[in-house]
């Protein structure tokens, strides 16, 4: 329990005993099951990223505020913002469709490993090893697609020592139903961002909308709100410490069998530029969304995205440094290494230690260097889109009028969805930021070439340059590139000093030398092998493949963390409503609230939401095993009944992506007696609330 991330198909196997001890009543077929309408059945992945979860017969969607945060900002103005007051559709021709989301269900999985690796062996290189993996993948995606109704993909588990396929089903009409305000559904913001003890009502509401056939199809005003498989009755019985819980959901990224060099290297040379280059951006990007609504508008998602790793990695470095992790991995890494060096392991294994070593020592520039590029082309639209645009814009001009015609609407949109809302005097404020700091900071793995040059020229201060490069480039704004396209010429763009830098960065950030692709291909390699090793050895037990993206369920408890005196709740496993009026700070950017939700507090007009206790529950934590991309997964008592929406990670456990902390890991949720109380209290949304089945 507690720690794991297992896959659907061998929870019979491998878990069900366990969670029934703990106090599952479901039967593993009443989980997933291929025939049969199952809980999986209401889990999707949340466009691309997110997780959520179907709760009710028509297709209401229940995800976190931050996971439709992109969608919500997206459909708010200066005059009807919806971000900042919230938002709840009275009937369904008042559910507004964003421009892209859409949601993935589960079908089905299977292991194809005999396959692939019957094809492969350990004499061909890596290159000639993933090119045959390729088209076996291919083959299986097309094998199983039914003619495109599915999406199929082939992942690989346990650093490519096991292969699955997973088919899925995509709608693409999706709509928001409700959100509350930023203030309740952000309450805390990046203060208290990825902290315990938390009051936040980081919920969202959407519906899957349908063919009358229940096919995916386009929006359309004919479409019906999907009839699910299946969907989730709520609990609001409450919750008790030690109570059986359990996440499904698409956990994003874990790195479990990370070597020492990859901690050592993130620890001091990637992470700490990512923190830096992060908040470099971020300052830049606040001067002027804390000025202008429209301008916070714009900016507020990819603000949020910015500071929500800025913080995780911050946390990483500092709970990877306080359990030293990377001296447990050295540990278990010795042992490998005199295994491996066994007369029988030799060939196979004897060198992997020593490449893995060798390999992290030769990036860790590398890394360092790479991740202040990223972050640069994360947070400023004109060092990641000129590049792109300008090559386009150049074709553009060569082309003959019906090629134009046919390229221009891909153009337009790709204009419109990344400049039509920048502003110029922010972006150019993060490009210089970020080129100042980039310049300064990556010399000694070496600056890409033109930087190099201006670097020298100007003293390391880029303002001067930056701000004549606007002034002169077509690729500054919407208007400057619109009127480019009426009037295209090659010649006015060829040289485009934003391009230009653009050109730059990218091609550094990209290059691979022979040697590097060489060394990388080495390094694959060695990390399959230490993986396989260790699994054969037994020297490292883990018995569930990293999360890439793939549905996975995870069992525990509800499960408190030490008293603190920050929280006074009676156990340190819930905060209430209290303790929220507690933090609440009027006019305050994080902690103000609603005066309506104040009023009912005060009121104490919590209705049937309320805890048998009395007071009115807000968050609560699991021991469940997430991380980033579970945001929005259910977490559902041993009756698959939903109880909470999982939103967060506690920044003492931070280190919990390469190694699960049994003591520390914890899982944040909204309890979902909260959640209905905002809908029905707090927002009077009866008609939401009247869709939702509540379990007696
Ligand atoms: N830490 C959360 C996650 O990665 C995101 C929380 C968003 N909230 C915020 N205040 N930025 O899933």
């Amino acid at each position: 329990a507690d720690e794991g991330m297992w896959f659907l198909m061998f929870i019979e196997r491998l878990n069900h005993r366990d969670m029934e001890k703990m106090g599952l009543q479901l039967t593993a077929e009443e989980i997933y099951s291929i025939n049969h309408h199952s809980l999986k059945d209401a889990i999707v992945q949340f466009n691309g990223g997110c997780t959520a979860e179907i709760v009710s017969n028509t297709g209401l969607l229940l995800t976190n505020h931050h996971c439709g945060y992109n969608a919500i900002a997206e459909l708010s103005t200066e005059e009807q913002n919806y971000l900042r007051d919230g938002f709840w559709a009275k009937d369904r021709s008042q559910e507004m469709k964003p421009k892209s989301l859409y949601v993935r269900f589960f079908v089905r999985m299977d292991d194809c490993t005999k396959r692939i690796l019957s094809k492969v062996n350990d004499k061909m290189t890596e290159e000639e090893r993933n090119k045959i993996i390729q088209r076996e993948m291919s083959l299986i995606e097309k094998e199983n697609n039914e003619n495109g109704k599915y999406v199929v993909s082939v992942r690989p588990f346990f650093q490519g020592n096991e292969y699955y396929y997973f088919v899925y089903q995509d709608y693409t009409d999706v709509r928001l139903v409700g959100t509350p305000p930023e203030s309740i559904g952000k309450f805390g913001g990046d203060t208290d961002n990825w902290e315990w003890p938390r009051q936040t009502g980081d919920f969202s509401m959407f519906r899957v909308y349908a063919d009358k056939d229940g096919n995916p199809a386009q929006y359309s005003k004919e479409n019906v709100p999907l009839k699910p498989k299946h969907h989730l009755p709520v609990s609001i019985k409450g919750i008790a410490e030690d109570d059986f819980a359990m996440i499904l959901g698409y956990p994003g990224r874990t790195n479990r069998w990370m070597p020492a060099g990859g901690i050592k290297q993130n620890v001091s040379y990637a992470y700490p530029a990512w923190v830096e280059a992060a908040k470099t951006g971020m300052d830049q990007m606040k001067k002027y969304m804390d000025k202008d609504v429209s301008v916070r508008l714009a900016y507020a998602s990819k603000y949020a995205s910015t500071a929500n790793y800025w913080k995780n990695r911050q946390g990483m470095i500092n709970s990877l440094t306080k359990a030293q992790t990377a001296m447990t991995k050295e540990k278990e890494e010795k042992a490998f290494d005199n295994w491996a060096n066994k007369k029988e392991n030799k060939a196979v294994y004897g060198n992997v230690v020593s490449v893995i070593n060798e390999y992290y020592k030769n990036t860790n520039l590398k890394a360092r260097h790479d991740n202040y590029l990223m972050l640069m082309t994360r947070t400023s639209i004109y060092a990641s889109a000129s590049a792109s645009l300008g090559a386009g814009l150049i074709q553009y001009a060569k082309e003959n009028e019906a090629k134009r015609a046919e390229m221009l609407p891909k153009i337009k949109a790709f204009v419109e969805a990344n400049y039509g809302t920048i502003n110029e005097a922010l972006e150019k404020d993060v490009l210089t930021a970020q080129l100042n700091l980039y310049a300064k900071k990556a010399t000694e793995y070496g600056l890409s070439p033109l930087v190099a040059k201006m670097s020298k020229a100007n003293n390391g201060d880029f303002t001067n340059d930056v701000t004549n490069a606007l002034a002169t480039s077509v690729l500054s704004s919407k208007a400057k590139i619109e009127a480019y396209l009426k009037n295209p010429d090659a010649s006015k763009i060829e040289n485009d000093p934003l391009l230009l830098i653009s050109n730059d960065v990218l091609t550094r950030y990209r290059e691979k030398s022979e040697k590097q692709i060489l060394a990388d291909d080495q390094f694959e390699k060695a990390y399959r092998k230490l993986v396989e090793g260790l699994r054969i050895s037994g020297l490292n037990s883990i018995k569930y493949p990293d999360a890439n993206s793939t549905l996975r369920l995870t069992y525990g408890k509800v499960r408190a963390l030490p008293k603190d005196p920050r929280n006074d709740a009676k156990i340190n496993n819930y905060t209430d409503m209290s303790s929220m009026v507690k933090k609440y700070k009027a006019g305050d950017a994080e902690f103000d609230l609603p005066s309506r939700l104040l009023d009912l507090n005060k009121a104490k007009d919590f209705g049937q939401y309320a805890d048998k206790s009395g007071f009115m529950p807000v968050n609560f934590l699991t021991d469940n095993d997430i991380t980033g991309g579970n945001s929005g997964s259910p977490v559902m008592n041993g009756k698959g009944e939903l109880i909470g929406v999982a939103f967060d990670g506690n920044i003492e456990a931070m280190a919990g992506d390469v190694i699960f902390d049994k003591q520390l890991q914890r899982t944040i949720c909204v309890d979902i007696r909260y959640v209905l109380w905002i809908i029905d209290k707090y927002a009077g949304a009866k008609n939401i609330i009247d869709e939702i089945t509540i379990a007696r």
